[in-house]
Order: C-alpha cells, then structure tokens, then sequence
C-alpha cells in the first residue's frame, strides 16, 4: 500500500531579531510580562517578502531529501501573509525554484496551515495522484501587526519551513489524521478589511491589522489541539505511551502545557521553541520539526504527533511514524540577501502605516 512519508527538511529565520527588551522600548510592556505570560524571549522580523523565505526553506528542504526542484509534481504553500493574493505566493515561489509544470496552491488555514498541508498532499500521494510534493510554511506576520498594540504585537514573528513528502511502500509515515474548524467563531482572530471586506480603495490601517480576543483564542486552542491528538491516536490505534514526541503549534507556551497536561503528555515529549522565534503561524510547525531533528529529538522509528489551531477557527493533527533516515542527505550554499537595515529600520513603515507607538513619538 502506498503511504507518504516525509524525506527532506529545512527552515529560514530571516536574521534581524526583535528582542523583549526591544519591545520595552516601543510599547507599555515588560521582558518579564512577556515571558510569563507567552514563553516568547524573541522573534524575527523578515527583510524580505514571504516567497523569498519560502524559496531558502524550500531549497534547504529539497537539499535534505536529494531533490531538486524539477522532482516536485506538487508545491504547496501555507501562509496567511503571503506576497499576494493574485496570484497565489506558490507560483512566486515556483519561479524561484524552477519547478514549472507541478501544481502549486496557497492553502491559508492560519496557524493550522501546514497541518492542513500535510494532511493534503498525503492524501493526494495515497491516491496516487502526486509522487513528490514540497510543502512550505512561510508567513511574515509583522507585515499585519499593529507596533501601537501590546496584546498582539508581543505575540508574532516571521520564518519559514519546509518539508518534503514521497511515496513510499516501506511500513512507515502518514498513520492518521484529523482536520477540523469552527466559522461560528471566526472573529475571535482576523485582520477583518484584508480582503473583499474592505471597500475599494479603502486603507484602514485599524481594520488591516492582527485583531485577537485572547482568552476565547487561548481556550479554542487547548481543547481544539488536545481532542483532535486525542482523535488521530485513537485512529492509528497509538497510546500516550507510544509517542516519542508532540509537535506543537508554537503559539504561546502557556497554551502548549495545558494543551500536553489535558492529554497527559509528559513535557519530556514535548517540543518548544517558541523562545526563540514566536508565533509564526503556518511556519511553526515545519521550523520546530526540523529543530527537532537537528537536536536529535526525532529517532528512527519515532512516533510523532503534530496538532495545531489557527484562525478560522481550525485545528489539525497528524500522526506520524518516521523512517530511517534522521539526517539531511545534503545542505546547500543557499541563503536570503544580507542586509544592513536594523530592525527598527524594517519597523519603521509599520509605524508610518498603523500608527507611531507613543514611547517612539
Ligand atoms: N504587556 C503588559 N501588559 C499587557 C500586555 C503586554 N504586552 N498585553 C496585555 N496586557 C495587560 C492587559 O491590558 C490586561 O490588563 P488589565 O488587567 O489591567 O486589563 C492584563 O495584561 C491581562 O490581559 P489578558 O488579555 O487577560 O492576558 P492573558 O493572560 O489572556 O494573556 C495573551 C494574553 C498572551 C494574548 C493570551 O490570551 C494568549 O496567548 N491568547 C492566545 C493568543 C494566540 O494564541 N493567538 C494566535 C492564534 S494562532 C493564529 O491563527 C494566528
């Protein structure tokens, strides 16, 4: 029977950081509310658009499987901050690459995007429709993220990862998954005038940044990623005893331990790296998979399971039972172009757009 199982890895953290401390400085805040209350030190601010990160993420991935960009028959990319809405940030992408001919799509399920993707494309695999997909999470949130308010603008960041996904007969990869999403509550989390919403020609700068209720975004989160775990488990037949590692949605570090103590996970098995570079909605997921396999949290045969929540309201979950092969086959030479511009230099057209926050006017 064929299955599809993930052979290449890779992510791009674009280089300029915005520190807590940074933080101080532009809005009402402190390091220490931050930490405790989200787990976040830092997070990345792009130089670049989103297909430029997805583009190094893809390649880096494409490298560790030994592909090249001709191989992929399917290229997708989750984002909710793409480069554009026409066409899709998956043909930008595509050129980058020189992948012309495989199908490409954007596939924006927030912060459950890459889930999402996974999910897709294995299925498009087993049903024989794709051998060789490259699946991409990018997102440069700071591009929708209002610098004058301390509720969201602590919470977000940019990056991209990526993995590849091939057909395969061997007894391991996709075991079982689970998608869901609630539209009742969809304005628990927008960026309500990004879209058709808006009139023609209207700029709102209130209306075109992250808008959150966070508690109602914190309990969907917990219960959305723990019952859809709890039910891809129960359809692979896997126990909490039989899981090497949960790969978590890295949207607060307070979501992701209740969301391990309700399934009653032991946070031994459980990855974070929120730390170090925030919310970065549909590249959360791809960015801590390959930090997990760098680290060497992933074994041969290890059972993993990913869960994710995002906007909409979605979840997703997958489990995944891994191969042999924990170590890229190859790295490339690739990176983004440098830059000397510093990160409040990258900030300054947020303020210009949104608003001038009051410690900076
Ligand atoms: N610094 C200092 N104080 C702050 C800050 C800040 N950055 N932000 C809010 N506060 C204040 C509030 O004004 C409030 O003050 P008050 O008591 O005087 O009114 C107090 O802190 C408590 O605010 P709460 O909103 O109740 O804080 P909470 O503990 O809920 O934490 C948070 C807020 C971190 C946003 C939390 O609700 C959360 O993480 N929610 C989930 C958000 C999330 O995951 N979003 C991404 C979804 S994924 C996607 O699809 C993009």
């Amino acid at each position: 029977m064929i299955n599809a199982e993930i052979t290449g890895w890779g992510k791009c953290m674009p280089p300029n950081v915005l520190s807590n401390h940074d933080l101080e400085q532009i809005v009402d805040t402190t390091d220490e509310w931050i930490t405790t209350r989200t787990g976040i030190k830092e997070r990345r601010i792009s130089h670049v658009d989103t297909s430029e990160m997805a583009y190094v993420a893809g390649m880096r991935a494409l490298s560790a499987a030994g592909k090249t960009p001709e191989d992929i028959d399917l290229l997708i990319v989750a984002t909710c901050s793409g480069d554009s809405i026409i066409p899709s940030t998956a043909s930008i992408v595509q050129k980058k690459l020189g992948a012309s001919g495989a199908a490409a799509m954007d596939l924006n399920s927030a912060c459950s995007g890459f889930v999402y993707s996974m999910v897709v494309a294995s299925n498009m695999i087993k049903g024989g429709a794709n051998k060789t997909a490259l699946l991409i999470g990018a997102e440069k949130l700071h591009y929708v993220t209002d610098y004058t308010d301390r509720a969201t603008c602590i919470l977000f960041g940019d990056g991209a990862g990526a993995v590849v996904m091939e057909a395969t007969e061997e007894p391991h990869g996709v075991m079982a998954t689970d998608l869901g999403n609630d539209g009742t509550i969809y304005d628990l989390l927008q960026v309500p005038k990004d879209g058709t919403m808006g009139e023609p020609g209207q700029r709102d700068p209130q209306m075109q940044a992250i808008s959150m209720q966070g508690q109602g975004v914190f309990k969907q989160a917990v219960t959305g990623m723990a019952e859809s775990a709890t039910i891809s488990m129960g359809k692979a037949g896997v126990g909490l005893e039989d899981v090497d590692l949960l790969i978590p949605h890295q949207a607060n570090v307070r979501i992701i331990d209740a969301t391990a103590r309700r399934l009653g996970l032991d946070d031994s098995k459980v990855f974070v790296n929120i730390h170090s570079y925030g919310n970065t909605s549909g590249a959360t997921i791809p960015v801590a998979l390959t930090e997990a396999l760098e680290q060497g949290r992933i074994q041969p045969g290890s059972t993993v399971v990913f869960a994710a929540f995002g906007a909409g309201m979605s979840w997703g979950s997958m489990v995944y039972k891994w191969g042999s092969r924990v170590d890229p086959l190859a790295t490339p030479e690739i990176d983004l172009p440098p830059t000397d511009q510093t990160t409040m230099d990258i900030l300054s057209a947020n303020f210009d757009f949104f608003g001038m926050p009051e410690k900076l006017a």
